[in-house]
């Protein structure tokens, strides 16, 4: 079978970490995959893996200095730039995202980004603290809102001895990602002419137009905000559960802009990769229906906003088994009950001047779906879209919605980053 990598010019770029040696299977596998590779490395990641390696594996050589050159006619990062379709980032240390975030051009990888008019796509992989800082957290969101498509880390046991977030994605997950995102290929530039001819393509196009950065400002302060955010994990034995693929991007792009407007923020989060957690907010993590719907009755008192952004399970296994189910060579059955609908319960609740609002993910009829669950759920808003659209798939950086609010208004956002949505909600619901 033909691979979609098949032809394919993928600049690799390898950064100083531990994860660098994984950087060589990933060049090895998108080679079978038919993809020709270039490979950049920092000085730091030559001290991981020798330029070596990755000669022999792509046949090819590997750009390892910007003023320092084999060939004194070529500039690597002029020439690199216009000959690659994707520029792929595995790992992308700290330091390399920084650079990238703040436009500097002092080596290989970072001069080469700021001359790559294709699609970029970084897999961070660092120790988690590292990850969780404030700083990494900010220039991911900044990369994000730029086009940069970012590959999660995992979480697991990590090469410094600790166990969470920051283990690079496996090269399965990244060959994944890059062989079914066919938003990373779209391009209008014929990268195959003469590299004199190429004429430019916008920045940050990657599925949705760039959001602009907006000064913090005071316009919820002194307001409470509860966002829910992420799936619900519902188990049906010990190590198994129902679930769906919510990432917890709006939910944690509702957050940041609650936080930029200056509102105390509570963040209740199902089960997502721990560096989409917005620095700022009150977390509160929890796993099934049952425990979100807690934590917001724990909460509800002191909120004056909810937003009901959680792919909350609308059902559960009644009485799961304690012990790990075994193969019987039978098929079995489970019983499905209704979880509590969390939005409904605090709607019917809510006391004067508390706003609710919730998400409908909808695949048929969904302005009389969004407009009834409205009304059963005595929400203030909802935020509906059609989740058919593959463009705007739960896992999507970007999103259409069409926010509807109770005093008749109707308000169709296109296509736009979840910030910008998120931006969008806030003004919306500022009238209420
Ligand atoms: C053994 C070792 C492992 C490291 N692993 C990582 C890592 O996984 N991620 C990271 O961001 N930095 C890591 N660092 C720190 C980076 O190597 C350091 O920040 C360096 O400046 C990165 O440079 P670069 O971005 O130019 O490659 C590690 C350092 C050492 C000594």
């Amino acid at each position: 079978m033909a691979s979609t990598l098949d032809g394919k010019r993928i600049i690799l770029g390898v950064t100083g970490g531990i994860a660098a040696y994984k950087a060589c299977d990933l060049c090895s596998q998108l080679r079978k995959a038919g993809a020709e590779v270039r490979v950049a490395m920092t000085t730091a990641a030559t001290s991981f893996v020798a330029p070596l390696t990755f000669e022999t594996l792509t046949q090819a050589p590997v750009y390892t200095s910007v003023l320092h050159r084999e060939t004194a006619w070529e500039m690597e990062h002029i020439s690199w730039a216009k000959w690659g379709d994707v520029f792929v980032i595995a790992p992308a240390s700290a330091n390399t995202l920084a650079k990238f975030a703040s436009g500097l051009a002092d080596d290989p990888l970072s001069t080469l980004y700021l001359s790559f008019e294709g699609r970029t796509v970084v897999a961070p992989a660092m120790n988690t603290v590292m990850l969780d800082h404030a700083a990494t957290q900010a220039n991911l969101a900044l990369l994000r809102e730029r086009g940069v498509h970012v590959i999660e880390s995992g979480e697991g046991m990590l090469a410094c001895g600790d166990h969470g977030a920051g283990k690079l994605a496996s090269v399965d997950r990244i060959m994944d990602y890059l062989a079914t995102t066919p938003s990373l290929w779209e391009t209008d530039r014929p990268v195959r002419g003469s590299s004199a001819s190429v004429p430019p393509t916008p920045k940050g196009t990657s599925t949705a137009p760039a959001t602009p950065i907006l000064p913090q400002d005071d316009s919820l302060a002194g307001k409470t905000v509860l966002i829910t955010s992420g799936p619900t994990h519902e188990f049906f034995d010990p190590v198994r559960f129902l679930s769906n693929p919510s990432s917890g991007k709006m939910g944690a792009a509702l957050t940041m802009e609650a936080l930029r407007r200056s509102a105390k923020t509570h963040l209740v989060s199902g089960p997502v990769h721990l560096n989409q957690l917005p620095k700022g907010a009150e977390v509160h993590r929890v796993t099934t229906a049952e425990q979100m719907l807690s934590a917001v009755k724990a909460l509800a008192g002191s909120v004056d906003i909810f937003i009901f952004c959680a792919a909350v399970s609308d059902f559960r296994v009644a009485d799961p088994p304690t012990h790990k189910m075994k193969r019987t060579g039978n098929s079995i059955s489970l019983t499905l009950i209704e979880n509590p609908d969390i939005a409904h319960s605090i709607g019917c609740q809510k006391k004067p001047g508390q706003i609710t609002i919730g998400f409908a993910a909808e695949t048929d009829n969904m302005e009389q779906h969004a407009l009834g669950k409205m009304e059963r759920k005595r929400l203030d808003a909802i935020v509906a879209n059609d989740v058919t659209n593959p463009r705007i798939g739960f896992e999507s950086d970007s999103n259409e919605v069409t926010i509807y609010l109770r005093d008749g208004r109707k308000i169709f956002v296109p296509h736009a980053a979840k910030a910008e949505i998120a931006r969008k909600i806030f003004e919306a619901v500022a009238d209420l």
